[in-house]
């Protein structure tokens, strides 16, 4: 009986880690820390030409204090609206390098007269 009290401790806490291993997450769809991280050293960092600080406090990368991270919150859900379309288009998902290439801020269309 204790054993099987222990065990289901155990199991529970893994449980309650897994959950709390993010912890401000909005819009991604990740459910684990891998494979968020997979996402923001593969494609949000390189497609907009910066390091993981642009928009983190690396000690806490939860944290929400730099206002880039915001807008890249904004960015995110805005890319995910137009990948609705692009899929019911039948065309390619985008990301941000479709505008952003490489860079943080993307070129502006010239004025027009
Ligand atoms: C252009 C801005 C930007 C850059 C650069 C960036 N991130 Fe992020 N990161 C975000 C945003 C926005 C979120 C929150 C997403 C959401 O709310 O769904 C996030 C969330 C996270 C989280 C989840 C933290 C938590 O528990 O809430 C981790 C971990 C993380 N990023 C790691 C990294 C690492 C490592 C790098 C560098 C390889 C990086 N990020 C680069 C914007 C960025
Ligand atoms: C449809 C085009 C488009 C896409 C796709 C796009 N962005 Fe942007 N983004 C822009 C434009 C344009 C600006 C500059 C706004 C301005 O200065 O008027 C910008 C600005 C930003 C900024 C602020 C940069 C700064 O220097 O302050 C961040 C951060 C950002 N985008 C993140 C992202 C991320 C992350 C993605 C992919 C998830 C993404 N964007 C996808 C068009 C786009």
């Amino acid at each position: 009986m204790k054993n099987i009290i222990i065990i289901v401790g155990i199991m529970c806490g893994f449980l309650f880690a897994q959950k709390s291993e993010l912890k401000n997450v909005k819009v991604l769809p990740y459910k684990s820390k891998r494979e968020l991280v997979k996402f923001m050293k593969s494609v949000v960092a390189p497609e907009l030409g910066v390091k993981c600080n642009f928009c983190h406090n690396t000690l806490d990368y939860s944290s929400d204090e730099k206002d880039h991270k915001k807008v890249a919150r904004q960015m995110i859900a805005m890319v995910q609206q137009a990948n609705k379309t692009m899929n019911d288009l039948n065309f390619h998902e985008i990301s941000c390098w479709v505008c952003h290439r490489g860079n943080n801020h993307p070129e502006h269309p010239p004025k027009k007269k």
